[in-house]
């Protein structure tokens, strides 16, 4: 295993996920953590990551006595570089500035960088410099601020690197990192089945023969974990859906087909009249969230409540990394909600205990599992849908009446993307009907039929977002497709703008 010490950086679980690529197996301990506790990880290699402090600092978190002396080969990352230099003689300084953003290394050499060439453009975080060298090492990169952008040690194992071969801004950082557990000779056999192994087992380690509760939305996320905890623990596991009536077409359908190993562990709430009766007359988009995340607890809590009464002591959630760090800047510690499931919102009396299997797994990583579990691939590849659901893409009041319009047009953009090959080339891709009517001929007579706009957007992270360059006769398609088999839209129109200044929603 690669045993990665953390010392505080923000990137330190990406460190983790990029030794998952990289198919070799890591467990992260605090930096301070014991030579036993390490060494009952039989590592092969250590890491150890960035982190705020100084290590000048008298209180600055350190690898506890003779961890750094078992021969174990070392990567230091930016802080954990400057620990190795101080560590083994060496100086490390305040640099006259902070060093933040791309650079590139002008200079590198050596087996560390070994199959790379050229200017390497590498991300630098750091107001610590490494000024002086151990004994014996040496300088084996640089860039034109930082004389020392990497350093080695005599042994041939043991590296520094001032920046963050981890992150994407790092483009050629994977090859950096493979260099060095090829020095290390760490085995490389890691797969994502390992990764699901170690899920149930700490699933069932954790739940014992308590029971657990789940909101599955039909998304990616909560249907993974479905199928995860009903392999970990059978039938102590019950996964509730809420039909809010604000789902796509076919959907409800979809998910019960995709859930059916779940047996009767699996339960639909009908709840569609209860939501939209709650939404009548109700035209302001924020008011209209508010409204769903609120009779969606009402219906979760009235299901919990019953079920708590049998027992249930845990609610699972489908919490990624991403969301972890989104909502709590550091990402360790504190439990947070997702908050379109709102599920954070129940009431002081019925607490559960909570259970987030995939906190440290990004979104890929989660739909490989969903693979192994035999998720269904609309499902396993499916777009983001908010909670809202439709609630949001009928602008305005939601009626009956228009959400049935909307599912119709909506179904036949989606499925057209499907049928043409470009839905897993598109990020995100939703319909969305306006209030307005425009003018049209049908034969011989005007009429009046509403605006549907076409939203389709590539994104990685959904922050920002480019508007899709989707086919003109795809368009033409799906437009020609869309007013002769839903006749109460009369004009389609393409959304062309990007994010910012537009969001993804029109709501
Ligand atoms: P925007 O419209 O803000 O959307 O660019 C970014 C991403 O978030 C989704 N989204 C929501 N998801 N509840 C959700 O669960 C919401 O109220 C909500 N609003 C936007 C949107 O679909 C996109 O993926």
């Amino acid at each position: 295993s690669v045993v990665i010490l953390d010392y505080g950086s923000q990137y330190t679980r990406l460190i983790a996920r990029r030794i998952r690529e990289l198919r070799a197996y890591s467990v992260i301990l605090p930096g301070t953590a014991s030579l036993e506790r390490i060494q009952a990880e039989q590592p092969q290699a250590l890491i150890l990551s960035g982190g705020p402090a100084s290590v000048f600092e008298p209180n600055s978190p350190r690898p506890a006595p003779g961890v750094l002396e078992q021969g174990w080969p070392v990567l230091g990352i930016c802080y954990g570089m400057q620990y190795l230099a101080q560590h083994f003689g060496g100086r490390v300084e305040r640099a006259g500035r902070r060093e933040y953003g791309k650079a590139n290394l002008v200079h590198h050499t050596g087996p560390l960088f070994a199959g790379l060439e050229g200017e390497l453009q590498m991300w630098m975080s750091h107001s610590d410099a490494v000024t002086e060298l151990p004994p014996g090492w040496q300088v084996v990169a640089s860039t034109e601020e930082n004389p020392v952008a990497a350093i080695a040690a005599p042994d041939g194992r043991t590296f520094g690197v001032q920046f963050h071969p981890e992150v994407v801004h790092s483009p050629k950082g994977m090859q950096v990192l493979e260099n060095f557990l090829e020095l290390a000779g760490v085995a490389r056999n890691w797969t994502a089945q390992h990764t699901l192994e170690h899920l149930i087992a700490d699933i069932r380690a954790k739940v014992g023969d308590e029971k657990v509760l789940l909101a599955v939305s039909g998304g990616v996320d909560s249907s993974t974990l479905a199928l995860l905890l009903a392999r970990a623990i059978g039938d102590r596991m019950t996964a509730v859906f809420v039909d809010h009536g604000l789902l796509r077409l076919g959907e409800r359908q979809e998910v019960e087909q995709a859930l059916r190993p779940l047996g009767k562990a699996l339960r639909v709430v009908e709840a569609s009249e209860q939501f939209l009766s709650a939404l009548q007359g109700v035209t302001d988009p924020e008011q209209k969230r508010k409204i769903v995340g609120r009779e969606f607890i009402r219906v979760f809590e009235r299901e919990a409540r019953q079920l708590s009464a049998q027992g249930y002591r845990w609610l699972a959630q489908g919490t990624l990394y991403p969301d972890v760090i989104e909502s709590a800047g550091s990402g360790e510690g504190s439990a947070n909600i997702k908050s379109h499931h709102n599920v954070g919102g129940l009431p002081e009396d019925l607490q559960f205990e909570l259970l987030e299997p995939f906190r440290y797994l990004f979104k890929d990583e989660v739909r490989e599992l969903a693979l192994l579990l035999g998720l269904p691939e609309p499902i396993r590849m499916r777009h983001p849908f908010p909670g809202p659901g439709l609630a949001i893409r009928i602008l305005g009041e939601v009626t009956p009446q228009k959400l049935e319009i909307l599912r119709r047009a909506d179904d036949i953009f989606i499925s057209s993307l499907r049928d043409w090959n470009l839905y897993d080339q598109v990020s995100q891709a939703a319909a969305i009907l306006t209030p307005m009517q425009s003018v049209g001929v049908v034969g011989d007579e005007r009429s009046y039929g509403y605006v549907l706009g076409l939203r389709a957007v590539s994104t990685i992270d959904f922050m920002t977002a480019d508007w899709a360059r989707l086919p003109l006769e795809f368009l033409d398609e799906v437009a020609r497709k869309i007013t002769r088999q839903v006749p109460e839209i009369g004009r389609v129109v393409y959304d062309i703008t990007s994010k910012p200044p537009a969001t993804i929603e029109w709501e």
